[in-house]
């Protein structure tokens, strides 16, 4: 008989994106933390300021030394994993991992609109094969929110005129890659970005415009999702082709306010729904990335009762992810893969509870039917946590960037044993 609900072949992996842990790239992140990385170490200090207004409570003292240096704004040199790669992957073997999660890096790919960059096309041939070679399936982000200088100069996603360049990306990334890879998940977040980049106006181009925002971006990004999908099907009907959305779960400050409970349903229509509903017909996978749960009172959020804060100072329920997935699942009936899920935990003290407490869960889900094809946990590598830097420690793996010596964390060990256990076990 089974004991284990996750099959043999369950995907159980780690994600990454370029620009967080590569080094040495040139986008408009890189344009902008240059200009931004001392007003950011100043705003680290200033209880009002946006990039302390975050909702969320963080315990700025613990961190403020290196909060407070200009230095960690600033992606640099990375984690040096364009390099590194091959050791990384090796890494992520010896912890029985079978996935990856990675994203190709646009702004080498084409860093001026009429060139194409063969010693980095070249690069992500011998990046994919790499895992191939050992046994590691390999799950491509087309755009994890970079994107070449030219682009963003261009007006980025705000033009509609501008998906074509982006097409031409996709069809680029589809022509070279296609046809040794399985799974493609075209956007991360348009979510988060679009909020982060256009409403908060925290994040590059930092514009603050709701109709820009809604009207423009986040429609845009829904038009260039449904093309890229097409794009990619037309030549490699066999790729599974996805996103990686950001899903949040919401509980209501108190169930006895109707108005609670109507804001809680249009956020989540806003934040979680919309997008998914306008591409359902062109997704065959959707990705759930899932970090946190918020309590909201009618129009702001209020803070747990019971809930520990992570280092991000975000609510850590992650048994809460069960919810999030049952509501995908019964909304959508497609496969679902958790393209990312983990906790900024610089002591490494919650994570290996996190991803129990996540395992718990997701056997619910499939024990309930739910057709889950993989784990994914953010992140492989400490790395480069946007507006916030370097501080912020999501990694299975801890990087000393003055040696660029990699760490086993003691979770990562857990976690490894835990999924030889759970895939050997059917
Ligand atoms: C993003 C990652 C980020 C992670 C932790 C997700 O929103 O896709 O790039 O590092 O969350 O904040």
């Amino acid at each position: 008989m089974s004991t284990s609900s996750f099959s043999r072949k369950f995907l159980w992996g780690a994600s990454t994106s370029s620009h967080q842990v590569e080094g040495h790239t040139y986008n408009q992140w890189t344009v902008w933390e240059n200009n931004n990385a001392p007003r950011l170490a100043e705003d680290s200090k200033d209880a009002t300021s946006n990039l302390n207004k975050t909702g969320y409570a963080i315990n700025w003292s613990s961190i403020e030394q290196n909060a407070s240096m200009a230095s960690n704004y600033i992606s640099g040199e990375a984690d040096d994993h364009y390099k590194l790669f091959n050791e990384d992957f090796k890494l992520l073997k010896s912890l029985n991992l079978n996935s990856f999660r990675f994203s190709i890096e646009w702004s080498r790919l084409q860093p001026e609109e009429d060139q194409w960059n063969q010693e980095a096309i070249n690069h992500y041939h011998n990046y994919i094969n790499s895992l191939i070679e050992l046994n590691i399936e390999p799950i491509i982000t087309i755009w994890h929110w970079t994107m070449p200088v030219w682009f963003a100069n261009y007006g980025g996603f705000e033009r509609k005129s501008n998906l074509k360049y982006f097409y031409n990306y996709v069809k680029k990334v589809s022509f070279e890659y296609g046809s040794k890879i399985k799974y493609i998940a075209i956007l991360n977040e348009p979510n988060v970005y679009t909020g982060m980049s256009y409403m908060v106006g925290q994040w590059p181009p930092q514009k603050k415009s709701t109709t820009l925002a809604l009207l423009k971006v986040y429609r845009h990004l829904a038009i260039a999702h449904r093309q890229s999908y097409k794009i990619i099907k037309k030549d490699y009907k066999n790729i599974m082709v996805g996103i990686a959305m950001s899903l949040t779960y919401t509980l209501p400050a108190s169930t006895h306010n109707p108005i609670n409970l109507l804001a809680i349903k249009l956020k989540d229509y806003a934040w979680n729904w919309w997008f998914l509903n306008k591409n359902k017909n062109f997704l065959d996978f959707i990705g759930v990335n899932y970090y946190m749960t918020d309590y909201l009172n009618w129009h702001y959020k209020i803070k747990s009762p019971k809930s520990p804060v992570s280092d991000l100072g975000w609510y850590m329920q992650p048994a809460d992810i069960y919810y999030v997935i049952k509501e995908t699942w019964q909304r959508y009936k497609l496969p679902i893969i958790i393209t990312e899920n983990g906790v900024a935990d610089a002591k490494d003290q919650y994570r290996q509870w996190w991803i129990e407490e996540t395992i718990k869960a997701l056997t619910k889900n499939i024990d309930e039917g739910v057709n889950l094809l993989g784990y994914l946990h953010w992140s492989l590598l400490d790395n480069f946590e946007w507006a916030f830097g370097w501080w912020p420690k999501f990694g299975l793996i801890a990087v000393d960037r003055q040696t660029m010596k990699r760490t086993i964390k003691e979770s990562a060990v857990w976690f490894s044993q835990k999924v030889k256990r759970l895939s050997t076990n059917d």
